[in-house]
């Protein structure tokens, strides 16, 4: 059997067929699809009943595993999955649906806001693979908008005057525009900003885009709130539904994003229901910019 994609969205978006991601791959394969994801940014198989073993070991065809830490507010003894995984369900150790006011449940909210994975790392993420354990089909669509795109959409004199500019991205930020809080001590210090360009290029297809995320809070060098204006003008440019593909759920779907060229959010489900959600990360290659220490 031979890959095969089939183009979803006018713009981007694919699905595979002809691959068995218990087994595996071969180079050609692994090369068949980071070429699909260098080209499509988003791509589904479905059909895939993995296990976290096969699902991690599927992953390491792509880079480094990011680890789940720094990323969440779930204690080490709560955690239900292992730190290769990323817990993106709304159950807890237990397999019990999440309370409505807990601390967990309220902080993964924020997965409802238009972001791209780990922008709050030094090193931000290159792909995310999201496996469907248990999903729910009434809501619960995850949606991709298309970075490249809408950066090509932009005005040249907007593509000027951002071409240089350099974001602060934190977790404080976005849980803080939803109004969760109070941030411990220690989630002050895991979450303190990092930056990144706001213009980024593909490193293989050359393409810039707008790296967006609901975790930037400021642009260095701009006051406060015009930058969050500012932003906030692009994020609306940015995701209008012509950039954006709707990815409707099936059991055992598995689906793999490019954090480089795409931002990404999950729509409201009724959160009576299980949504069993498992998601491994690649490490990207490098920071986007340099860091410098907060004073
Ligand atoms: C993620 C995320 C989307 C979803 O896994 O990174 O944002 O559909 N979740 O749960
Ligand atoms: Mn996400």
């Amino acid at each position: 059997m031979s890959i095969t994609i089939r183009q979803l969205h006018p713009l981007f978006a694919g699905e595979v067929s002809g691959i068995d991601l218990r087994r595996p791959m071969s180079a050609a394969e692994v090369a068949a699809v980071e070429a699909g994801m260098d080209q499509f940014a988003v791509l589904v198989f479905h059909g895939q009943d993995i296990t976290d073993e096969q699902q991690v070991a599927f992953s390491r065809n792509f880079g480094k595993i990011e680890q789940a830490v720094g990323s969440n507010v779930t204690k080490p003894e709560d955690r239900r999955l292992s730190l290769d995984i990323a817990d993106v369900s709304n159950l807890d150790k237990d397999n019990k649906v999440l309370a409505r006011d807990d601390r967990q449940r309220m902080f993964n909210l924020g997965n409802r806001l238009w972001h791209s994975d780990s922008s709050f790392r030094a090193v931000p993420a290159k792909y995310s693979l999201l496996s469907g354990r248990v999903v729910v089909t009434d809501g619960g669509n995850t949606e991709f908008a298309d970075m490249r795109a809408a950066y090509d959409a932009l005005p040249e004199a907007t593509k000027a005057e951002i071409e240089g500019l350099v974001c602060e991205h934190s977790l404080l930020y976005s849980r803080g525009s939803m109004g969760f809080g109070p941030f411990t001590a220690e989630e002050l210090v895991t979450f303190k900003p990092v930056r990144q360009r706001l213009v980024r290029t593909h490193p293989v297809t050359g393409r810039k885009s707008l790296y967006l995320s609901s975790h930037i809070g400021t642009i260095v060098g701009w006051p406060m709130p015009e930058a969050r204006d500012f932003i906030r003008e692009l994020a609306e440019h940015a995701t209008q539904r012509r950039f954006v593909h709707a990815h409707q759920w099936r059991q055992h779907d598995l689906v793999i994003w490019d954090n480089r060229q795409l931002m990404h959010r999950v729509r409201p489900f009724d959160e009576t229901k299980v949504r069993d959600m498992r998601r491994t990360t690649i490490q990207g290659e490098a920071p986007t910019v340099a860091q410098q220490e907060a004073a």
